[in-house]
């Protein structure tokens, strides 16, 4: 271990469109946490828009850094922030206030992948009993992203699977847009479809008996927005929409499962199976998970969902993890990007 580890970290997110803080002690233990979703702004859009959010951002992110400050009563020893990938306008935010801090105190300076610290956030004390060790194989299902990872440590990622068109998230709060459900769509179709019947309408399974371990889900979105549009507009009887709901749901998760079960076949070093992001809050992808890691002989680790969703104590163990690794947080010269592969 390194002398880095004993500090308290502040962590910062603001990628998308949620504007959090924290504060963890050294060894992880959360001291402090504010996290406010801007769901409620960008409803109306039945989307993010990113330039909402970055506003939003600079306008609550300083009251929530002070207020995490107040709450966790130590000084932190370094400073986390996002640093990309996501909309850049709340990216700029977020880590110029990150690094302002850290250059007034003369404390170190983690720019974070924002996909690390979904990959890592498993690994939080407190979790579980045994944190899951590293090599372990990654599934991170988002509005956003989409992928399937051997994650080895900080820094050390690789990808087996991407998906091809759509974030599952994504496609989700397309489906229920479809279906006259409010934004953002994964809870409110996940209601919806408990009262449906999965088997009724024909759907297609996602890259059925493809080789390797990417992702599609247009070609299924697609096949639901047909259906919809043989009924005249605005006539979706509620039993065919929970149907349908439900259909749709099913076929994520057997993807979900079916492209997870491939990795788990190929990653033979590994022997846990981390979910994460929006859609692992999903009952029926979690549950799809779950057999599909027992049939293959592994342990499943899914965080609680409000871990699962973006925030920012994952940042600020993130940069726990490279801190443990020795890395001195010497980013002050990385700039925000919108695109950061693992
Ligand atoms: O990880 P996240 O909070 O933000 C990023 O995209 O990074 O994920 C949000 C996504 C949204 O698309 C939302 O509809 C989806 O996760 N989601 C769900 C559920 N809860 C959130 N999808 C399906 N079922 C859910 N219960
Ligand atoms: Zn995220």
């Amino acid at each position: 271990m390194s002398s880095l580890d004993n500090g308290a970290v502040l962590g910062i997110e603001t990628s998308c469109d949620e504007t959090a803080a924290a504060v963890l002690a050294g060894d992880g233990r959360v001291l402090a946490e504010r996290l406010w979703s801007q769901s409620a702004e960008h409803a109306p859009y039945a989307g993010v828009v990113p330039e909402i959010a970055a506003r939003a951002h600079l306008a609550r992110l300083p009251g929530m850094i002070e207020a995490v400050l107040a709450d966790a009563a130590v000084a932190p020893a370094a400073v986390a922030a996002t640093a990309g990938p996501g909309l850049i306008g709340g990216l700029i935010v977020g880590a110029n206030l990150g690094k302002g801090f850290a250059l007034a105190r003369g404390l170190p300076f983690y720019a974070v992948n924002h996909l690390e610290a979904h990959a890592l956030a498993a690994r939080l004390p407190g979790l579980a009993a045994e944190p899951p060790a590293f090599p372990y194989l990654t599934l991170l299902v988002s509005g956003g992203h989409c992928l399937l990872v051997e994650t080895h440590g900080p820094g050390a990622h690789a990808v087996l699977g991407r998906t091809l068109d759509d974030a599952p998230g994504e496609a989700f709060d397309k489906v229920a847009k479809m279906l006259g459900l409010g934004w953002p769509g994964g809870p409110a179709l996940e209601r919806l479809a408990a009262g449906g019947d999965p088997a009724r309408f024909p759907l297609p399974r996602p890259m059925l008996g493809r080789e390797g371990f990417d992702f599609s889900f247009s070609g299924l979105k697609t096949a639901v927005a047909t259906i919809v549009a043989g009924y005249p507009s605005g006539a979706l009887p509620e039993r065919d929409a929970a149907d349908l709901a439900a259909g749709f749901q099913a076929r994520v998760a057997w993807t979900l499962a079916d492209r997870a079960r491939r990795g788990m076949r190929a990653a033979k070093t590994c022997r846990v199976l981390v979910v994460s992001g929006g859609v692992a809050a999903n009952a029926a992808v979690r549950a799809a998970l779950r057999a599909a890691a027992k049939e293959e002989g592994f342990a499943l680790a899914v965080p609680p969902p409000d871990l699962c969703t973006d925030n920012a104590v994952m940042v600020a163990w993130a940069a726990i993890e490279r801190r443990r690794g020795g890395d001195p947080g010497a980013d002050l010269a990385v700039a925000p990007r919108p695109r950061w592969p693992l």
